[in-house]
């Protein structure tokens, strides 16, 4: 996704700004750029396709070399236009502005049309050079640059972070946000902008950070900043605790645990830019996307282990909410077993690293069985092998995973995948504003609702003792809360070493109720759906075979408590989308905290890799 840097210092910005474009490539891009202010007060600027690599190998070729105090640059996720170096930011209007933006114009067609008619021209297909003309068009009637950006932000529908110079007010820069994040860095050599503080660790670790329609005029030793309302404002400096290239478990024991707590975070980060008010951006999934999701009649979702799980939630979402066939299958399976794969068929792969061996050789697979298919890649992993061989990608923002069992990668990837079901539901008709607004309004919830179940850890910690003498559990679920199920098991198993099963809690009584005794624990998901009723009943099943068992429930569901049954109310009142997001954390929790007792390896279980780049 797009990052931004920029700055105004006292000595040449450029190797500073190529510096943060290499902090900023982790977000995954497919071009980037900068532009100078040289000394004669005219704009220079290099654009480049591919990795920054080739930004400075273009920088390193010119004979006039880039130089100069104060810049912008960017690093670029095609969504309005192809990937090329005519799409690439900054743009420029006139020679008089420049800009590089994060986020979606979703009225620039509007604008486009309004300023042809005054003669403004277009050099890109993208959805940003409209604001490069509204602000050049806008500085002629203002005082100041600041007073134009004003001026400009009030007509622009959508989300947008923004860095913005001019030739006319050569001693500073413009930043402002709305929907994007944007960071200020402040130092003893000039002060700086960027859309994620990362991309100015080598500089400053002192930040000012821009709140929701925050407009701010950067000079070299002073900071202007304006309100939403156009109120002078003093938004505070904070020292920040992020160490430059480090990933460490700061207060945490493990990463797992860290990785559990970060997924509030990992949800905001992961819709970031991705969503506007009420609606999904259907080009975050690439510039292709809405031509390929339009046409497609069937889904195939192929992972592996716990991206598997994402998988089956999601064919259950797809059929239910954006009424188009979908099969989930796992891929070993799947890339030996010459699958039959129609014209128009979406092939969906999920995977956290974007490396697995036997994902990456479905995808080969189907692509060869059927080479008119359409592949969409959703990774945690930018420039992977994956989301190279898929026509498009989807990346879910999660940071680094360093914990073998995989947390955050996977509540990411469910909130990536009501995306993706939300985008082909609405193009495909099956899907009305209401319904989208509604899926929306739920994602937005989901960071605050993961932070008031992350709040019961003590309570599980208690729980987690009573697994210590035990070798075997069941989990039991029914429509989605059986893939939440079988996720659940599957931490249990690979960080507590402790055998564990999923069942879809209607199966019981076709085996494995002969299984269930005192000794083995059976643990139940129990959100208030329509086939509550019936999970209440498979839960008489169980109790009356003696089995001691824990409940995670919706308050509503009201399951009523029994001997030997612990009933946890985990949440209430949550839609088909967010429930199984939340009901994982509890699971997650549980099989951490099993582990602890046990002092296992946590994050680096026995026999496990975090990456299974081999077969
Ligand atoms: C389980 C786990 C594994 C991975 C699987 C696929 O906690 O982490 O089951 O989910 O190896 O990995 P990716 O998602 O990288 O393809």
């Amino acid at each position: 996704m797009c990052g931004i840097v920029g700055g105004v210092t006292n000595s040449n910005i450029t190797p500073l700004l190529l510096e943060g474009l290499n902090r900023l490539e982790y977000r995954g891009y497919d071009s980037s750029g900068l532009i100078v202010l040289s000394e004669k007060n005219t704009f220079n600027r290099a654009r480049s396709v591919g990795k920054v690599k080739n930004l400075e190998k273009n920088l390193n070729e010119r004979s006039n070399k880039i130089k100069g105090n104060i810049g912008i640059a960017h690093t670029r996720w095609a969504t309005h236009g192809k990937p090329s170096n005519l799409n690439a930011h900054p743009h420029i209007s006139k020679n008089s502005v420049s800009v590089v933006h994060n986020g979606i114009i979703e009225n620039y067609v509007a604008l486009k049309n309004d300023q042809k008619k005054l003669g403004y021209e277009f050099k890109s297909e993208t959805d940003t050079e409209v604001i490069a003309h509204a602000i050049d068009y806008a500085i002629k009637s203002s005082k100041t640059l600041i007073e134009s950006v004003q001026k400009v932000v009030k007509s622009l529908e959508g989300s947008y972070g923004l860095g913005i110079m001019s030739s006319k007010f050569p001693d500073q820069i413009i930043a402002t946000r709305k929907g994007s994040p944007l960071v200020l860095g402040v130092s003893s050599n000039g002060n700086y902008i960027a859309s994620d503080q990362m991309a100015l660790l080598s500089e400053t670790k002192k930040f000012i950070f821009l709140e929701e329609g925050d407009v701010a005029e950067i000079k070299l030793d002073k900071i202007t900043i304006f309100d939403l309302d156009g109120n002078l404002v003093d938004r505070p400096v904070i020292k920040s605790m992020i160490k430059a290239g480090q990933v460490d478990k700061g207060i945490y024991d493990h990463f797992m645990q860290k990785e559990i707590f970060e997924q509030p975070q990992a949800i905001r980060d992961t819709l970031e830019s991705r969503i506007t008010n009420d609606s999904v951006i259907t080009s975050s999934f690439g510039y292709k996307a809405d031509e390929i999701f339009k046409n497609i009649k069937q889904i195939q979702i192929v992972a592996c282990g716990t991206s598997y799980n994402a998988g089956i939630v999601a064919k259950y979402w797809i059929e239910d909410i954006a009424k188009i066939p979908c099969n989930t299958e796992i891929a070993s399976e799947y890339r030996y077993r010459r699958p039959i794969l129609l014209d128009d068929t979406l092939f969906v792969t999920l995977s956290q690293s974007g490396e697995t061996a036997d994902t990456i050789e479905a995808l080969k697979a189907a692509q060869k069985i059927n080479n008119s298919i359409k592949s969409l890649c959703i990774s945690n992993t930018p420039e992977s092998s994956l989301t190279r061989l898929s026509d498009l990608t989807f990346l879910t923002h999660a940071g680094p995973e360093i914990g073998v069992a995989s947390t955050k990668a996977f509540t990411t990837q469910l909130v990536s995948l009501a995306l993706m079901l939300c985008s082909i539901g609405k193009l495909r008709n099956k899907i009305d504003r209401t319904q989208e607004k509604e899926i929306v309004d739920g994602l937005k919830k989901l960071p605050g609702l993961i932070n008031e179940t992350l709040h019961q850890e003590n309570q599980i910690k208690i729980l987690a003792n009573s697994f210590l003498d035990k070798n075997s559990t069941l989990f039991l679920g029914r429509g989605t809360m059986h893939a939440i199920a079988m996720e659940g098991a599957l931490k249990l198993k690979e960080i507590s070493y402790i055998h564990a099963e999923a069942y879809p809690a209607g199966e019981l009584k076709h085996g494995p109720l002969a299984l269930i005794d005192k000794n083995m624990p059976v643990i139940a998901i129990a959100p208030n759906d329509e086939l509550l009723e019936k999970l209440k009943s498979n839960l008489q099943e169980v109790k009356s075979r003696g089995s001691k068992m824990i409940v995670f429930e919706d308050e509503n569901s009201k399951v009523q408590s029994m001997d030997s049954m612990q009933v946890i109310p985990v949440t209430s009142n949550l839609g088909r989308i967010t429930a199984p997001i939340i009901f994982t954390i509890p699971l997650q929790l549980l099989s951490y905290h099993v582990a602890l007792l046990k002092n296992t390896d946590i994050d680096k279980p026995r026999n496990l890799a975090k990456s299974v780049t081999v077969e």
